[in-house]
């Protein structure tokens, strides 16, 4: 088997905000294990506060790790943004600077990286390739001038113009329109299918990570809770959150009753689950059950079902 686009291994991140709370500390991701495969498209699913925004811009090297390991094409990843690894967030409207028409972002990120060819022709080849035809059109508008589902392709283009070989998505449809999510869904399938890049969707919605996602990470307070083929995880969800968010989908929304997941005594040492969880034993209140490995590429983080 080749060798894995990316490698993370226990990755922890804590928060100690500075002043009136400079008490707290939030462990916002805890010892995820992650490992993703060229070309491949893997969802992080998890509620608010789970922790998915702050693993995924670890990854993308705009926050710092506490502790753990990213290794990137077989090599460990340095403390600076890599152009082979791009974000795409979900507020497409705070990331396009309204004072620069969108020909100028697309130049700015191409001009940046490694670049051959004409660089105006190649502004044009990343709107056709997102669909913003007439792209010379497309080029001169500000982003006023478009609507979300429009912003969030020229969002596409720009993480695309330095060739990355992983693209990490942040909730990159929920600001969006209904009518228009499946239209950019489909557009980031395209570029594993055209371009064989990697992707790391992230997303509260099990829903659309079913339709993306070759495997998907469920993530829960900062935990990995159960990792698998996307299908073996929704036929047979073994982790008793997987299973909440699963009962949960037949609405268009995910929702879970109880308290969030940032709620959770941060300093437990036990599962954060087991105040919500059925399955709940003495011993999960005392300890984090290790990940464990299971036949068929799959792992889970759960006393009850692995004793
Ligand atoms: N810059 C920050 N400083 C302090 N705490 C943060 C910061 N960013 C996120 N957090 C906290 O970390 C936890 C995980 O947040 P986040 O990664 O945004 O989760 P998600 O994307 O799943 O909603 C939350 O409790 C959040 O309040
Ligand atoms: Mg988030």
């Amino acid at each position: 088997m080749s060798a894995p686009l990316m490698e993370v291994r226990e990755l922890s991140k804590v928060y100690r905000p500075s002043g009136l709370w400079s008490r707290s500390r939030v462990n916002a991701v805890r010892d995820l294990s992650l490992t993703v495969e060229p070309a491949q498209i893997v969802a992080l699913v998890g509620e608010s506060g789970s922790g998915k925004t702050t693993a995924g811009r670890m990854l993308a090297r705009l926050v710092r790790p506490t502790s753990g390991a990213v290794d990137f094409e077989g090599r460990p990843a340095g403390q600076h943004p890599d152009p082979a690894v791009q974000m795409i967030f979900q507020d497409v409207f705070g990331s396009l600077n309204p004072a620069h028409p969108v020909g100028h972002h697309l130049r700015r990120a191409i001009v940046r990286s490694p670049h051959s060819g004409d660089v105006q022709q190649t502004v044009y080849d990343l709107l056709g390739s997102v669909g913003l035809r007439p792209a010379e059109r497309f080029a001169k508008k500000y982003s006023h001038e478009l609507s979300g589902g429009q912003r969030q392709r020229v969002g596409i283009a720009r993480a695309l113009a330095p060739q990355p070989r992983l693209v990490i998505a942040d909730e990159p449809v929920s600001m969006l329109d209904m009518s228009v999510r499946v239209d950019i869904l489909n557009l980031l399938a395209g570029l594993r299918d055209q371009r064989g890049v990697a992707l790391l969707y992230i997303t509260h919605d099990l829903v659309s990570a079913r339709y993306l996602a070759d495997r998907i990470t469920v993530m829960f307070s900062g935990y990995g809770v159960e990792s698998a083929p996307a299908t073996a995880l929704l036929d047979e969800p073994l982790h008793p959150y997987t299973r909440l968010l699963l009962a949960s989908v037949p609405g268009s929304h995910t929702t879970i009753t109880g308290p969030a997941a940032s709620q959770q005594a941060p300093t437990s040492e036990g599962c954060p689950f087991a105040a919500r969880c059925p399955l709940a034993m003495a011993k999960c209140v005392t300890g984090m059950p290790p990940v464990t490995t299971l036949p068929g590429d799959r792992w889970v983080r759960c006393h009850a079902v692995t004793p």
